[in-house]
């Protein structure tokens, strides 16, 4: 650093800057892969999926998730991303719908089972559907019509009895389950 003639110190008051503390960031996976999110710890997890990673496949239901449109599994557990915020996720592994199909592009069953049975209107709900169909079909493999009355998932354009079929479809598919 350069020295400044006739000068000891520079004239700074102490305490003018306060340093911020560098953030060690929350280390987590999503769709297998390592993130730390380094951000604001009450940023929920839709926003960081939609807007720091750009999966759009999660969507905006409402402030509480109702609806289900912003279901993500968590652990393994379909949960409403926007409820969850990033500092609670330190360690956790989170799979959207971009993270359903297999590592060669091979449709998860319950995807397919969805265009087999022209389950998808606009599409908006669809995403939310599919997440909490592989919850169901991992508790229970060949879900009931009161089974599948217990999803809190919404759909506008009226598909939930194609919706209801697709589930019960992918019941009797080989792999829906794991
Ligand atoms: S397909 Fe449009 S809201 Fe369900």
């Amino acid at each position: 650093m350069a020295q400044l003639q006739g000068q000891d110190h520079l004239d700074v008051p102490e305490n003018t800057i306060v340093p911020e503390k560098i953030r060690a960031g929350i280390a987590l996976q999503i769709n297998g892969e390592g993130y730390r999110h380094t951000g604001d710890p009450d940023m929920p997890l839709l926003w960081y999926l939609r807007d720091v990673l750009q999966l759009t496949g999660t969507k905006y239901a409402d402030a509480k998730g109702l609806g289900g449109a912003d279901l993500v599994l968590i652990d393994g557990k379909a949960t409403s991303a926007i409820t969850v915020p990033m500092g609670k996720l330190a360690g956790r592994q989170v799979t959207t719908v971009e993270g359903l199909a297999g590592a060669d592009g091979a449709l998860h069953p319950l995807q397919q089972a969805f265009i087999d049975e022209d389950a998808i209107g606009c599409g908006y709900c669809t995403a939310g559907w599919l997440i909490a169909g592989v919850d169901l079909l991992r508790r229970h493999p060949h879900p009931s019509d009161a089974d599948i009355d217990t999803l809190p998932n919404l759909c506008r354009c009226g598909c939930q009895s194609r919706v209801r079929k697709a589930l019960q479809r992918a019941g009797t598919a080989k792999g829906a389950q794991a």
